[in-house]
C-alpha cells in the first residue's frame, strides 16, 4: 500500500508537539527516492539545482522550467515526503499576478505539494494571494541567494539591531501572510530563535542554530560530494565524493586491464546455434565474436528457433 503523504497540516502538528522537522533537497528520482525511504518528512526541490547539479556559480540563471523539469522527477522519487518546489528568480517578483500563473505550473506539471519563495515583506502580498488560490507557500528570509547581487555575498544576515527587527518583521508577515513554515537561511542563532518564538509557523533553519522548528540542508553537502563547496553550517555525514571518484577510477583500471567483465558479468548463447551460424556463414572464420555480430543483424528470435531445425534457418537466410 502507498505511504499517505506528509501535509502542512502534518508539519504544523510536528512543530506544536516539539518534533525538529528534517528537510533534505532533492533533484532527482533517485536522490529523491532515497531521502524518502531514509524517512524525510520534507523534501525541497531548491534552486540550489542551479549550482549543485547544473554547474552555475549562482542560483539566478535557473527557470520556471528547470525546477518542473527535476520537480517531476523528485515527485516520481517520493512516496511519502512532502515536496516543495523552489520558485525561481524572475518568476514571482513581478507582481502576483505572473507568481499565480508559475506556481500553479509548478503544481500541476510537477505534482508537488506547495511551492517556496524568497523575501519577507516585499513578498508578503504575493503569498496572500497563492494562499488565497489554495496554494501552499513556504517562505524563506535571512539570506535570500535569489538576491545575492544585492546582498553582496553569501553572509549571515540579521547582525546588526535594525537588521534583526527587519528580520522578525519579516516572519511575521510571511506568517501573517499564510506561508505555512518560514526558512531561515545564514541568520545569528539568538535571533533565529526570537523568530521561531514569534512566529505560529515552523522555522527552518540553514545555518540558523539548533533552535529552529526543523533544520534544511541540501544534498551534496551533507553527503560531501564537492571539495570545493564546504559551507561552515553544514556537516559532511560522508565522503560520497571521495568514494564515487574512486569507484569510477577502478573501474576505467579494470575495463583497461581486461579485468572488467568476467565470464560471470556476460551472456552466453546456446553452442548448437552458434554452429548452425557458421555453417550457414562459411566465410566467418568460426571467432565467437564475428558470429555475435552476425546474431545482431538477424532475427535472434527465429536463430534461436532454428536451432532446432536447420532447414527452417536455411530458409530464412535465403530470403
Ligand atoms: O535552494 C535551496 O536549496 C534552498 C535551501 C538552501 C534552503 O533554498
Amino acid at each position: 500500500m502507498m505511504a499517505k503523504r506528509i501535509s502542512v497540516l502534518n508539519l504544523k502538528r510536528m512543530r506544536e508537539r516539539g518534533e525538529p522537522i528534517t528537510m533534505l533537497t532533492a533533484y532527482d528520482y533517485p536522490t529523491a527516492k532515497m531521502a524518502d525511504e531514509a524517512g524525510i518528512p520534507l523534501i525541497l526541490v531548491g534552486d540550489t539545482l542551479g549550482m549543485v547539479v547544473l554547474g552555475y556559480d549562482s542560483t539566478i540563471p535557473v527557470t520556471v522550467d528547470d525546477m518542473i523539469h527535476h520537480g517531476k522527477a523528485v515527485v516520481r522519487g517520493a512516496q511519502r515526503a512532502h515536496v516543495v518546489v523552489d520558485m525561481p528568480f524572475g518568476s514571482y517578483q513581478g507582481g502576483w499576478q505572473d507568481a499565480l500563473k508559475n506556481a500553479t505550473r509548478i503544481l500541476q506539471e510537477t505534482g508537488c505539494n506547495s511551492v517556496k519563495l524568497e523575501g519577507g515583506i516585499r513578498s508578503a502580498e504575493t503569498v496572500k494571494y497563492l494562499v488565497n488560490a489554495g496554494i501552499p507557500v513556504m517562505g524563506h528570509i535571512g539570506l535570500t541567494p535569489q538576491s545575492v547581487n544585492q546582498l553582496g555575498g553569501f553572509r549571515v544576515q540579521g547582525k546588526t539591531p535594525r537588521d534583526a527587527v527587519h528580520l522578525i518583521t519579516d516572519a511575521k508577515a510571511l506568517a501573517e501572510a499564510g506561508a505555512y513554515a518560514i526558512v531561515l537561511e545564514l541568520v545569528p542563532t539568538a535571533l533565529a530563535q526570537m523568530i521561531t518564538q514569534r512566529v505560529s509557523v515552523p522555522t527552518i533553519g540553514i545555518g540558523a542554530g539548533p533552535f529552529c522548528s526543523g533544520q534544511v540542508q541540501v544534498w551534496h553537502d551533507i553527503l560531501g560530494m564537492y571539495d570545493d563547496l564546504n559551507p561552515r553550517h553544514a556537516r559532511r555525514f560522508a565522503e560520497l565524493g571521495t568514494e564515487i571518484r574512486q569507484a569510477i577510477t577502478t573501474y576505467r583500471k579494470q575495463v583497461e586491464a581486461g579485468d572488467f567483465p568476467t565470464a560471470d558479468e556476460s551472456f552466453y548463447m546456446d553452442e548448437h546455434a552458434l554452429e548452425l551460424i557458421k555453417a550457414q556463414l562459411p566465410e566467418l572464420d568460426g571467432d565467437l565474436s564475428d558470429a555475435q555480430r552476425v546474431l545482431a543483424t538477424h532475427d535472434y528470435e527465429l536463430v534461436a528457433r532454428a536451432s532446432e531445425n536447420v532447414d527452417e534457418l536455411r530458409a530464412t537466410d535465403a530470403r
